[in-house]
């Protein structure tokens, strides 16, 4: 039953996989069906869709590909963000960071974040997590305290993207659910 009290909270998540059928891009999906029965209106922004160039890679930013400045408006317009990416060689997504260090306060500061990681390894997504909590935290943004990670990726999830794992499945669900509560109680101020 959706929570109607968080209705104008809008969430939206970063994709740092670009890969046809990505693992990350299925557990923000299932974060952000948290977030939707919390009762936020959610978008799931697919990184390849914007044009993105490398940060500096353009002389003048007014020269930017217009998807850049389509991305920045919908972080900019989001009370919540969240962040999912593979681990990439004991870190997160080059495209990811690429994304991010196109953006800045405008679109992070006091905004509230949670964290999503998967691995193709057993060891889980712990560099990457660890990582974007630090780069969070430079851009002034609030990292919910719960952030998951999904292991053995290419086993966790059936042919429509769900997880087979419930308990996990829920944690990645609670991720969503605990942005959107804490935007709003940021928002209700
Ligand atoms: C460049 C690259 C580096 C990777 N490095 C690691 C790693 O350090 N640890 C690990 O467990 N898995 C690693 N993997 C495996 C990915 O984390 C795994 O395949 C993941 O599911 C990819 O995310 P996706 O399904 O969303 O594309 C790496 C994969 C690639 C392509």
């Amino acid at each position: 039953m959706p929570n109607t009290d968080n209705q104008s909270i809008y969430v939206v998540a970063l994709c740092g996989s670009l890969r046809q059928g990505s693992s990350t891009h299925a557990a923000l999906q299932i974060a952000l069906s948290g977030a939707k029965d919390a009762g936020a209106e959610v978008e799931l922004l697919d990184l390849g869709a914007y044009q993105l160039v490398f940060q500096g890679s353009v002389a003048n930013e007014a020269d930017y590909p217009p998807g850049v400045f389509k991305l920045r408006e919908k972080v900019k317009r989001a009370h919540g963000i969240l962040l999912g990416s593979p681990e990439y060689h004991g870190s997160f997504s080059g495209v990811l960071k690429s994304a991010l260090d196109l953006m800045g306060f405008d679109e992070f500061e006091d905004k509230v974040i949670g964290l999503v990681g998967v691995s193709g390894g057993r060891m889980g997504a712990v560099n990457a997590l660890s990582m974007l909590r630090t780069v969070s935290t430079a851009l002034h943004a609030w990292v919910v305290p719960n952030d998951v990670s999904i292991p053995r990726s290419s086993e966790a999830f059936d042919a429509n993207g769900n997880l087979h794992d419930a308990e996990l499945a829920a944690r990645v669900k609670a991720v969503g659910r605990q942005v959107t509560e804490f935007a709003a109680l940021r928002n209700s101020r």
